[in-house]
C-alpha cells in the first residue's frame, strides 16, 4: 500500500505536476485501478492505473495494442462530447513509459446504485441514454474504414475497406451461415420457426442498409454513470459498425445477455440477476429514448427494426455458445467470462427458447 501511494506521488506530481488535495481509490475493473484525484482549484480527476495481471494472466506491455486502446478511446470520448457536451471526460491523456501505463480523465462522478433505482427512474434514465446514443451514432466521423479500429502512427483506422453494401451484404450472409450450422446441428429447438422468421428478417435486412457509425462495445452498467444530476459514459470500447445494430446492442446486453452472464465468474460480483427488472427498465427506455426522433408509423418501424436486430444477436450468441462448446477444451479466459460447460450449456438453452420467443411473437 505505500508502495502504491508513493508511486502514485511521483506519478501525479512528477509526470502530471498536478498538485492533488487527495488520493482516493474509487473503483477497480479487471484491467485498471482507478484513483481519484481531489483538487482545490479545479475539476477532480480520476487516475486508471493498467494492472500487471487480467483474468490471471501477467500482460504484457505492448505499445501499439495500448497506443490503439487508449486513443480509441480518446476519439470516442471527443466525437460524443461533440455531439452531446459533458456525456464523456473532457480531459484525457495516457502514458506509455517502460513499465508504468495510465490515463489521466475528469472525475464524471459517482452513479447511482442500480439496485436503489425505481422503475420509473430506471425508464428515465434508459429515455436519456437512448437520445445520448441516438446522438453519438448519427455525429459523423472521420476515422475511415469499418471495424476494429487501429492505430496507424498518426490516425486511427477501422480493419475493413470494403465498402458499406459489400459488408452489409456479407454480414447478411453470416448470420445465414450460423442459423444453417444450428438448424443442422442435434440440438433441440423449434427449427422450422426459427428458420422461416430469420430468412424472412434476413430479405426484409438485405435492403435496408444501415449507417457505419462509431460504436461503443462495451456498455456494461460499470461504465456508465447514472444519477440525477448528470449521466456520463466512460471507459468505451469502440469500433465501426453499424448503428442500429449497435442500438440493438445495448438493448440485448440489458434486457438479456447481463442477467444471462451474471453466474460467470468474471460478472458474479455485479448480482445482474438481482437487477434485472433495473436492467429491463433501462432497456425499454432506451429503445424510446433512440427512437424519439420519429413519431407514428415511423416510430413503429424503427422500434421493430430495433428488434430485428435484438432477434440476430440472440442468434449470434447461441452460435457462439455452441461453437465454444464444440472445443474439446476451454481456456482459463473463456471459463472466467463464460463459466464451465454446465454454465456454457444452460446459457446456449436460454439463448435458443429466448430466440424461439422472439421468432413466434413477430409472427
Ligand atoms: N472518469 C471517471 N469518473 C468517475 N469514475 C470513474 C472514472 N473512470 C473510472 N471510474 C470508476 O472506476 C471503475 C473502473 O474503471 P474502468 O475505467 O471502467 O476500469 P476497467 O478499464 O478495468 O474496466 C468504474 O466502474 C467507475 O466506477
Ligand atoms: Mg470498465
Amino acid at each position: 500500500m505505500k508502495r502504491i501511494k508513493e508511486d502514485l506521488d511521483a506519478i501525479v506530481l512528477d509526470t502530471l505536476n498536478i498538485k492533488a488535495e487527495q488520493i482516493l481509490k474509487i473503483g477497480e475493473g479487471v484491467w485498471h485501478t482507478v484513483y481519484k484525484l481531489k483538487r482545490i482549484d479545479d475539476q477532480d480527476l480520476v487516475i486508471r492505473i493498467k494492472k500487471n495481471e487480467a483474468y490471471g494472466e501477467l500482460q504484457a506491455i505492448d505499445e501499439q495494442e495500448l497506443t490503439t486502446e487508449y486513443e480509441s478511446t480518446k476519439a470516442y470520448y471527443l466525437h460524443a462530447n461533440t455531439s452531446d457536451q459533458n456525456i464523456c471526460p473532457d480531459f484525457y491523456q495516457y502514458f506509455i513509459e517502460d513499465d508504468t501505463v495510465f490515463t489521466v480523465e475528469t472525475f464524471m462522478g459517482r452513479g447511482t446504485d442500480l439496485l436503489l433505482l425505481d422503475q420509473n427512474k430506471a425508464h428515465s434514465y434508459g429515455t436519456k441514454l437512448g437520445q445520448i446514443y441516438h446522438h453519438i451514432h448519427n455525429q459523423k466521423t472521420s476515422i475511415v474504414g469499418f471495424g476494429e479500429l487501429h492505430w496507424q502512427g498518426e490516425t486511427l483506422r477501422g480493419s475493413d475497406s470494403k465498402n458499406r453494401d459489400e459488408l452489409w451484404q456479407e454480414e447478411n450472409e453470416h448470420v445465414l451461415t450460423a442459423l444453417n450450422m444450428l438448424i443442422h446441428s442435434s440440438l433441440c429447438f423449434d427449427k422450422e420457426k426459427v428458420g422461416q422468421r430469420i430468412h424472412a428478417l434476413i430479405e426484409n435486412r438485405r435492403t435496408q442498409v444501415q449507417n457505419i457509425s462509431l460504436v461503443n462495445q462495451d456498455v456494461t452498467p460499470e461504465n456508465l454513470i447514472l444519477s440525477d444530476e448528470h449521466i456520463a459514459i466512460i471507459d468505451p470500447f469502440p469500433r465501426l459498425d453499424f448503428d442500429l445494430k449497435y442500438a440493438a446492442y445495448f438493448v440485448f446486453c440489458y434486457k438479456f445477455l447481463l442477467p444471462a452472464f451474471s453466474n460467470a465468474p468474471r460478472y458474479i460480483n455485479q448480482a445482474y440477476q438481482e437487477k434485472s427488472y433495473v436492467l429491463d427498465k433501462i432497456a425499454d427506455g432506451f429503445i424510446s429514448g433512440y427512437c424519439s426522433n420519429v413519431v407514428g408509423d415511423e416510430r413503429t418501424t424503427q422500434t421493430r427494426r430495433i428488434m430485428d436486430e435484438y432477434t440476430l444477436w440472440v442468434l449470434q450468441e447461441a452460435y457462439e455458445h455452441y461453437d465454444i462448446l464444440n472445443h474439446p477444451h476451454l481456456n482459463h479466459k473463456t471459463t472466467q467470462q463464460m463459466g464451465n460447460r454446465e454454465m456454457i450449456t444452460a446459457r446456449l438453452h436460454l439463448c435458443l427458447e429466448e430466440l424461439e420467443k422472439w421468432c413466434t411473437e413477430s409472427e
